[in-house]
């Protein structure tokens, strides 16, 4: 990227000294912000000396050459997710009721959808990436958080909003952008960005935020957001979909560090020299279409006699409590605990629904990672090892070693949060972490 092209290029839209000031934070050293899970609350982990978000009460600002937050096994067990202190502000804006439906349409690595996911108790998310590998990493991380009411989709939205048209109370249009407001995170964004890219992510966007809105109910809300600052990519999208249809926008609060849209009063700007976060558009939209909606059957519970009896029988034995009948969901003999009231959506890329927990192999059941990540308490038998300790760093690089316990599947926890799964014989475990989980050089 030319430097005088970009300054040039922004000048279309801002002043002088407020592109000068964008310029300026170009070169210095980006925020770093995590967000307590809601689902896995841990009281080994001290947060007491941390700075607070401006605004989210479970987010705290970190210096990364003082604490490694993420290479911190608590943040392996998904004690916490590390966010940009900016982003997260979409999440706190589009004020989620618990029994929402919720589509994240752009979810991946997932830093939206996990922030979303544990405030739904009856609620439903659904969290879709258009790229393949991109979901794959937005599994790890719903997985790693322990959300159990999530179906992932890895689908073209076109194709989701003509399945899924009118369903939804809320929309989450993080859309693909160039990046400006993370140049100073990535370098990579700012080697790319040309005002090719731009117009033609913004040509991308519009189709997008069109696609988005059908898939609102009536009276429910979409939220726009790029990591952007030019009015391309963020009001002109927005506009672009208030001139076809008959959406209105939302006022955002007037929430202080933060700007207002480019002729847009009710649209939020975030600046990195007003807030210790990245740059960030967001904006807030209702629906006033009728769009039609489909109704869906809920999916019921289709586990055959036989392998719920295997399955039964490993559950009596190895939980703590009962999971719900009615949730278990076979396909290809892996069991899958379904998310509630699960409608049954067809012909969609579905990659995930609810909770993966376990396989029958050989008439026996297989827990899985994903169930011993998800639930708090749920094995009779837990291994609880100290973050710090030479256990910990053995378990998350897959080996194996001596344990005083009893035999049998055991769920492994970081102090005391939910990390994965281990297997005892004879005292010795035998290590079930994922093996593209595993830590090398510990
Ligand atoms: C800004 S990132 C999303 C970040 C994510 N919302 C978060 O908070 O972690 C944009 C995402 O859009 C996805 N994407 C790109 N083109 C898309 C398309 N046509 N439909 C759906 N997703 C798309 C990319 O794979 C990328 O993961």
């Amino acid at each position: 990227m030319e430097k005088e092209e970009y300054i040039r290029f922004l000048q279309n839209f801002l002043n002088k000294d407020r592109v000068n000031k964008i310029v300026e934070e170009m070169s210095k050293e980006p925020t770093h912000c995590l967000r307590l899970n809601p689902l896995k609350k841990s009281s080994f982990l001290d947060v007491s000396s941390l700075k607070s978000h401006p605004y989210l009460n479970n987010a705290f600002y970190y210096k990364k050459d003082e604490y490694e937050a993420g290479k911190d096994p608590m943040h392996y067990a998904g004690a916490y997710y590390i966010q940009d202190a900016s982003a997260m502000m979409v999440g706190y804006l589009l004020n989620v009721k618990k029994t929402d439906k919720v589509i994240d349409l752009c979810a991946a690595p997932g830093g939206k959808s996990t922030y979303i996911g544990p405030l739904l108790e009856n609620g439903l998310l659904v969290s879709n990436d258009y790229s393949n590998s991109r979901c794959l990493d937005l599994i790890d991380n719903i997985e790693r958080i322990g959300l159990t009411n999530t179906i992932i989709l890895n689908d073209e939205v076109s194709n989701i909003a003509k399945e899924l048209e009118g369903y939804f109370d809320k929309v989450v249009l993080d859309a693909p952008c160039s990046g400006e407001g993370m140049f100073r995170k990535n370098i990579n964004v700012n080697e790319d960005w040309s005002i090719e890219k731009v117009n033609r992510l913004s040509t991308l966007q519009k189709t997008l935020i069109l696609d988005a809105y059908k898939l609102l109910k009536k009276d429910g809300l979409l939220i726009y957001s790029t990591c952007t600052f030019n009015k391309l990519e963020d009001e002109d999208t927005v506009r672009y979909l208030l001139e076809n249809t008959n959406a209105t926008l939302v006022s955002l609060p007037y929430l202080d560090k933060c700007d207002r849209g480019i002729d847009m009063q009710e649209a939020i700007r975030i600046f990195p020299d007003k807030f210790d976060g990245e740059g960030h558009f967001i904006c807030l939209i209702k629906c006033n279409d009728d769009n039609e909606c489909k109704s869906f059957k809920f999916k019921q519970s289709n586990i055959s006699p036989v392998n719920y009896k295997i399955y039964k029988e490993f559950e009596n034995k190895t939980f703590n409590y009962q999971l719900d009948k009615t949730r278990l969901f076979e396909y290809n003999d892996v069991i899958y605990y379904l998310p509630v009231d699960c409608p049954d959506f067809k012909n969609l890329h579905i990659m995930r629904q609810g909770v993966m927990l376990g396989s029958i192999e050989k008439n026996i059941f297989k827990p899985s990672h994903n169930l011993a990540s998800s639930f708090n308490d749920l094995f009779k038998n837990a291994l609880s090892l100290r973050k710090e300790s030479k256990e910990m760093s053995q378990y998350l690089h897959g080996d194996s070693f001596k344990v005083d316990m009893g035999d049998g599947y055991a769920q492994v926890l970081c102090e005391d949060v939910p990390l994965g799964l281990c297997k005892v014989t004879n005292q010795t475990l035998k290590n079930l972490y994922p093996k593209k989980l595993r830590k090398v050089g510990l």
